[in-house]
C-alpha cells in the first residue's frame, strides 16, 4: 500500500513562514524523492486558500485540521466541509486529541464530523488515542475501540473511505514516541476492529502520530500495520518533513 504522510501544522504559521516552508517542500520535489508516499499538509483554516493555491500542480494535497459537523447555518465561528472543498482541500482531520480535550469533542461529534467530511467529498483523518493515565491503567484498548466504534456505527459502508490516525496523547509534542512495537500493537487492534465491521475496511490506511521525527520514522513505517504518519512539530521544518516523507 502507498504510504500517507500528513503534516498537521496546528496553530502555527504566517504568510511569510508558510511560503518559506512550502518552498522547501516544493523544491525537494517529493514526487521524485517519495514516490511511494502521498503527502498532505494541514495548515490553519485561514491559510487553506493560500496554501492550496501555492500547491496547485504540485503533488502535495491540502487538508484542514477540523471541520464543522454541519454544512451551513447559524453556527458562529464554525467552518464547514462544503466551504473548504471549494478551495481544493481534499482531507479533514477530525477528532484530534487537542480538539477532544480542549473543545470537549465527544466520540459521537467526531463521528458526525467524519460523516460531514465524506458528504462534501473530503477524506476524514479520524484521530484516536489514549492519555497517559489511560495507558497506565491498561485502558488503551478500551479507549481506542470506543472512539473507533462511534465512527464505525455512524458511517456504515462509507467506513472504507476514511483514514484513521492513532495518536497516543502522551506521545504528542513530548518527544516520547510510542515504540514501533507499542504502535504496531494498537494498529493491529484497530485493523481487526475495522475488518470485523466490514471486510473491505481492512484496507483503511492507519497512520501513527506522536513525536515522529526523521530518525524514528523508518522503523515506525516498517511495521506491518503502520501505513504512514501524522506529523506535528517536524512538519514545520521542510527538511524534517521531507526526510519523513522519504522514510515512507
Ligand atoms: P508531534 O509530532 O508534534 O508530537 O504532534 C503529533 C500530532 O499531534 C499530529 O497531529
Amino acid at each position: 500500500m502507498k504510504k500517507l504522510v500528513v503534516g498537521n501544522w496546528k496553530m502555527h504559521g504566517s504568510r511569510a513562514s508558510n511560503a518559506e516552508l512550502l518552498q522547501g517542500l516544493v523544491s525537494a520535489d517529493l514526487t521524485v524523492t517519495a514516490p511511494r508516499a502521498d503527502v498532505v499538509v494541514c495548515p490553519p483554516f485561514v491559510f487553506l486558500s493560500d496554501v492550496a493555491a501555492a500547491l496547485k500542480g504540485v503533488a502535495i494535497s491540502v487538508g484542514s485540521q477540523d471541520i464543522s459537523a454541519q454544512a451551513q447555518g447559524a453556527f458562529t465561528g464554525e467552518v464547514s466541509g462544503l466551504m473548504i472543498r471549494e478551495l481544493g482541500v481534499k482531507y479533514a482531520i477530525v477528532g484530534h486529541s487537542e480538539r477532544r480535550s480542549y473543545h470537549a469533542e465527544s466520540d459521537q461529534l467526531v463521528a458526525e464530523k467524519a460523516k460531514s467530511a465524506l458528504s462534501h467529498g473530503l477524506v476524514p483523518i479520524v484521530c484516536v488515542g489514549e492519555t497517559l493515565a489511560e495507558r497506565e491503567s491498561s485502558q488503551t484498548e478500551v479507549v481506542v475501540a470506543r472512539q473507533l466504534k462511534a465512527v464505525i456505527d455512524t458511517l456504515g459502508d462509507q467506513l472504507v473511505q476514511i483514514v484513521v490516525a492513532y495518536e497516543p496523547v502522551w506521545a504528542i509534542g513530548t518527544g516520547k514516541t510510542a515504540s514501533p512495537e507499542q504502535a504496531q500493537a494498537v494498529h493491529a487492534l484497530l485493523r481487526a476492529q475495522l475488518k470485523a465491521a466490514m471486510p473491505q475496511a481492512a484496507a483503511v490506511p492507519l497512520l501513527y502520530g506522536g513525536s515522529v521525527k526523521p530518525d524514528n520514522a523508518v522503523e515506525l513505517f516498517a511495521q506491518p500495520d503502520i501505513d504512514g504518519g501524522l506529523i506535528g512539530g517536524a512538519a514545520l521544518k521542510a527538511a524534517d518533513f521531507v526526510a519523513i516523507a522519504r522514510a515512507a
